[in-house]
């Protein structure tokens, strides 16, 4: 049996990390709103027009932090959940990737065609893969990589513990890339929000990422070494949120079964 008791405890620095910036976007939001009326009352009040530009400024840039803190704030709904499958999710991202390279990058499908459908949030999951895939392809283009390849592999895993929890299903979803790896100094740190490696990165992707796995039950493991980086997704196949429409309870014990 697999145990990934480290990552757990990874884990939930990682939640007490995001419910800091979680806490501070919030503080920053309230205030920010009363910051930008309050300028366009005053701009109103000013008579001389060439004053309109500073208040402007105050506008705009209490715009930007609050489009700064909307992406902070963004991932944290709750997962809305219904029947998903994993190899849609996949060619959603396949499809987004190929448009962008415009087929600079080899995409390589190694699909687990008897997994099952599970309970998620499709459009979550989406961005979770997404994020993955793109600092792969970053990494790759950045790195010149010769002949770069992504590779989108899935597979039904058995006995795993997932911190206290031991889950006898879970789908396992592998973006292996055949890049530089991340750098060692990062590793530990990567799924910290605001960690990034890449001057214009915001370091959001794989906290918002791993959020997302979170909230399904799983978690994301990235293993590196130069020439082939991988990052796991696992999410439990049966573990089942109390509050599933009926429907869903039905197609789960099937799973079970
Ligand atoms: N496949 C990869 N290969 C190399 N480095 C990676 C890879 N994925 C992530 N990283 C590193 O992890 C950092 C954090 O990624 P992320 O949270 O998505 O933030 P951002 O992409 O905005 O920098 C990246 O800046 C990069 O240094
Ligand atoms: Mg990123």
């Amino acid at each position: 049996m697999v145990a990934y008791f480290r990552e757990e405890e990874l884990l939930s620095q990682h939640e007490t990390s995001i419910n800091l910036v979680r806490g501070l976007a919030h503080e920053i939001k309230n205030p920010l709103g009363g910051l930008r009326g309050a300028a366009q009352l005053l701009q109103r009040e000013l008579a001389d027009p060439g004053l309109h530009d500073y208040t402007q400024v105050i506008i705009s840039e209490a715009d930007r932090l609050r489009d700064l803190v909307d992406r902070l704030l963004g991932p944290y709904r709750r997962p809305q959940l219904a029947s998903v499958n994993i190899h849609v999710v996949l060619e959603h991202v396949a499809s987004l990737l190929e448009a962008e390279t415009a087929g600079s990058i080899k995409l390589i499908r190694d699909y687990d065609p008897s997994l099952p459908e599970f309970a998620g949030d499709q459009t979550q999951l989406i961005q979770a893969v997404l994020n993955i895939v793109r600092n792969s392809m970053q990494a790759l283009q950045e790195a010149n990589t010769e002949q770069p390849r992504i590779t989108l592999c899935t597979r039904v895993v058995r006995n795993i513990t997932l911190g206290s929890e031991t889950h006898r299903l879970l789908c396992s979803v592998e973006v292996i890339d055949n890049g530089p790896g991340v750098p060692e100094e990062l590793l530990s740190k990567i799924f910290y929000p605001m960690v990034s490696g890449r001057a214009s990165g915001t370091g959001l992707g794989l906290a918002i990422a791993q959020t997302i796995l979170s909230q399904h039950g799983g978690l994301i493991e990235c293993k590196t070494v130069p020439g082939e980086t991988r990052f796991q997704l696992l999410i439990p196949l049966e573990a089942l949120p109390a509050d599933l429409p009926a429907g869903m309870h039905d197609q789960q014990e099937n799973i079970r079964g």
